[in-house]
């Protein structure tokens, strides 16, 4: 049984695509994904279903897109979503010790959410900020020239946020 709660996410996505004027609607398929994900925060098989059944194309095609973009999650991400860019200029400034410092604090790997949803670890491609490389996105706050020693830092700014570590 889907709560009320649920209903009414459901309901607001179905309002949102009804006011898509296309007349493909499988081409709506993305910003239909951005939204259904801003609104229950990922996109489990139920929502998935839902999308394919309202626009008219396969739950196939639906899946592969949402497997297929990094930013589209199947599973719920944490309050926070450390996006750490592994762009090249990232990547070339030390990305890659970055990314390991934030899944050593945090007892994590890439992808995954800590046990009290708290944090996520979400790599990502080129943010456009290539000049602060290696970069650091949490939900919508940039750092730029991140270092492993950094993390800790970054991390407690967190601290603050009610639930947070
Ligand atoms: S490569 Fe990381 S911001 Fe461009």
């Amino acid at each position: 049984m889907v709560c009320n709660c649920m209903q009414s996410k459901f309901s607001e996505l179905d309002q949102y695509i009804g006011t898509l004027s296309i007349s493909n609607k499988g081409s709506a398929l993305i910003p239909v994904l951005h939204h259904a994900q801003s609104l229950f925060g990922y996109l489990p098989q139920d929502v998935q279903s839902h999308i394919a059944e309202r626009l008219d194309i396969s739950t196939a095609k639906v899946y592969g897109v949402v497997s297929f973009y990094t930013f589209f999650t199947m599973v719920p991400r944490g309050q926070s979503n450390i996006n750490v860019c592994l762009g090249t200029a990232c990547f070339v400034g030390g990305a890659e010790a970055v990314l390991k410092e934030f899944e050593n604090q945090l007892q994590i790997k890439s992808g995954e959410t800590t046990p009290d949803f708290k944090f996520s670890i979400t790599p990502v491609r080129c943010v456009g900020a290539c000049s602060l490389a290696p970069v650091v996105m949490i939900n919508n706050k940039v750092y730029g020239h991140v270092k492993p020693e950094d993390v800790a830092q970054i991390l407690s700014e967190y601290s603050q946020i009610e639930g947070g570590v």
